[in-house]
């Protein structure tokens, strides 16, 4: 093969890779899909992960995260439930999970 070849076959390739990685962007705007009750699976509690600067919401506070924080696939920007999701199960925060740990990927 030449180098010209070479050339054109990575040229191809790269922009196989971007069309995929825009694409996905597209559909998956609001972040990748949820899991089904993906919290229940780990946490039966919820009055003890509830944050202490949480509004009070009364005995609802027995209840599914989600049940108020619905997941909206169409919000582009993180809220600040997802921001204290997010850091609250990454590196440096209080257990470190997979991105599959919640989200349909
Ligand atoms: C694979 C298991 C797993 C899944 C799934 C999971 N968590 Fe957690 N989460 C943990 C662990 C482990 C901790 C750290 C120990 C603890 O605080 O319970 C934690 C901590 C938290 C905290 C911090 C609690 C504190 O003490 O400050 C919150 C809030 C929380 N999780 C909410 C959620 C929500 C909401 C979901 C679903 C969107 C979820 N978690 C899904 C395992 C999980
Ligand atoms: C009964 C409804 C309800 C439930 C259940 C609920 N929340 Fe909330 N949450 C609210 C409301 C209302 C607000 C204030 C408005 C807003 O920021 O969305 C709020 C705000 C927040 C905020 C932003 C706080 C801030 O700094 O302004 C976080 C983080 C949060 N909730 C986390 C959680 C977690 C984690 C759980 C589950 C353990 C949970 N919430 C369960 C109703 C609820
Ligand atoms: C503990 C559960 C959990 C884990 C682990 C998790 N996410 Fe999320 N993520 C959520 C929740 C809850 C939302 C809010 C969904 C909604 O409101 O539609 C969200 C939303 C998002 C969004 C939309 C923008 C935003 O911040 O709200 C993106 C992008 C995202 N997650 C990417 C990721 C990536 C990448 C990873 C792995 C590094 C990851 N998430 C790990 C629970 C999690």
């Amino acid at each position: 093969m030449t180098m010209k070849t070479w050339q054109k076959l990575v040229a191809a390739v790269s922009g196989v890779i971007i069309l995929t990685v825009v694409f996905s962007m597209t559909v998956f705007a609001g972040g990748p899909p949820l899991k089904e009750k993906p919290c229940g699976f780990c946490h039966k509690d919820y009055k003890v992960i509830m944050p202490k600067t949480h509004p009070d919401v009364g005995a609802a506070a027995a209840n599914s995260c989600l049940s108020c924080h619905a997941p909206d696939p169409a919000r582009a920007e993180a809220s600040k439930f997802s921001t204290a999701i997010h850091k609250a199960h990454k590196e440096g925060g209080k257990t470190t999970l997979e991105c599959a740990a919640c989200h349909a990927l």
